[in-house]
């Protein structure tokens, strides 16, 4: 019996001490810096890094800063001084993380900008999407089914440089249209935070102002499109004017099958999430990174005064409509078939 207790006890105690290697992180501490947890992506991506960081040995300490620019620099600077050896981080604002991050960076701190660039030549890396093409997408999808009238643009929290870049692919496919007097911008706004609650704001004022007469609208994600949305479905508007989102969430995905939402685009973050996990393990091993391009900061942030080039790499996107909804999100498995067919009719649901 007092044989049996023992072993019990080593056995509990051995798996106690594997189950903790993982977790106690013998190759040292990463932390992983996020605006916010507002929008469906940043949750998720904080638990893939978090577990994949985890499984390579590393302790991760991860924090989010509800849009509050300086709550996320003392943040940072705090996981600085808990002692880790990397960061991962999103940005509210690319400019103002810069102070934190250089600060960083100049103690011998890994830096990976996630997604959205910090405006420092002291990062290890950028790593995104190619965010230029998620705007082109965005206005040929709204293109494909008006490609005259009055225009709506609804922008992304301007502190956040990726919003820049797809108002950049935005533009480039408008412009001409633009230039021919076939399309005429009404309305040129940003939404602060990416707020939906904020996107619906503004909406319901550009209805007012514009006594309703909107023929689309290129919105720059899914959450401030949903919000704008609101304000056009009290005016009937909703299914009738063509808008764009971004990031294929469940949301999004359900409301391009109720005919509300015309075009998502989507970011499989499934595979940028790795792409980071395994840039911080090289970069702190000391290993060659392969696989990523020089940019210019000034060319990134269309701010000709920016000086230094930063280390990039950009993942593909890609267009979702009603048509590829099933065979691009739902049978990858972005997304849960019951989360992107919420009450839809059962014979509109595919089998497969
Ligand atoms: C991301 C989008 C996201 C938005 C709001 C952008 O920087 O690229 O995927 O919808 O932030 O969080």
């Amino acid at each position: 019996m007092k044989r049996l207790f023992v072993f019990v006890c080593v056995v509990a105690f051995a798996t106690l001490l594997l189950a903790g290697c993982g977790k106690s992180g013998s190759k040292g501490k990463v932390g992983l810096s996020f605006s916010d947890f507002a929008t469906e992506r940043w949750s998720r991506e904080n638990d893939q890094m978090t577990k994949l960081l985890e499984e390579k040995g590393y302790t991760v300490i991860s924090q989010e800063a509800n849009h509050d620019v300086k709550l996320q620099n003392d943040q940072i600077e705090n996981m600085v001084s808990q002692g880790v050896k990397a960061l991962i981080v999103i940005p509210e604002d690319g400019a103002a993380c810069a102070t934190a991050v250089t600060a960083a960076a100049k103690k011998g701190v890994k830096v990976l900008a996630y997604d959205r660039l910090i405006k420092s030549p002291d990062i290890a890396a950028y790593l995104s999407f190619d965010n230029v093409e998620v705007g082109r997408q965005q206005a040929k999808g709204v293109l494909k089914v008006v490609s005259k009238g009055n225009f709506v643009l609804l922008g992304g929290s301007p502190t956040d440089n990726n919003a820049i870049l797809f108002r950049q692919g935005q533009e480039e496919v408008l412009k001409p249209l633009i230039k021919k007097g076939d399309i005429k911008v009404v309305a040129d706004q940003w939404v602060e935070n990416w707020d939906a609650a904020n996107a619906l704001k503004l909406m319901e004022n550009i209805l007012t102002a514009k006594k309703n007469k909107i023929d689309a609208v290129v919105a720059s994600n899914d959450g401030t499109a949903l919000g704008a949305l609101q304000a056009m479905k009290a005016q009937k508007l909703a299914g009738k004017v063509p808008i764009s989102g971004q990031d294929a969430t469940a949301d999004g995905c359900n409301s391009i099958l109720k005919n509300e939402l015309t075009v998502t685009i989507f970011k499989d973050t499934r595979n940028l999430a790795p792409k980071a996990v395994e840039l911080v393990d090289k970069l702190l091993a000391g290993e060659a990174i392969e696989g990523l391009q020089q940019f210019d900061l000034a060319g990134l942030t269309g701010d000709k005064k920016m000086t230094g080039k930063v280390n990039c790499a950009f993942l593909p996107v890609v267009q979702i409509t009603k048509e590829n909804v099933q065979s691009e999100i739902v049978k990858s498995g972005f997304q849960k078939k019951e989360d992107v067919y919420r009450d839809i009719p059962a014979d509109q649901i595919p089998k497969d």
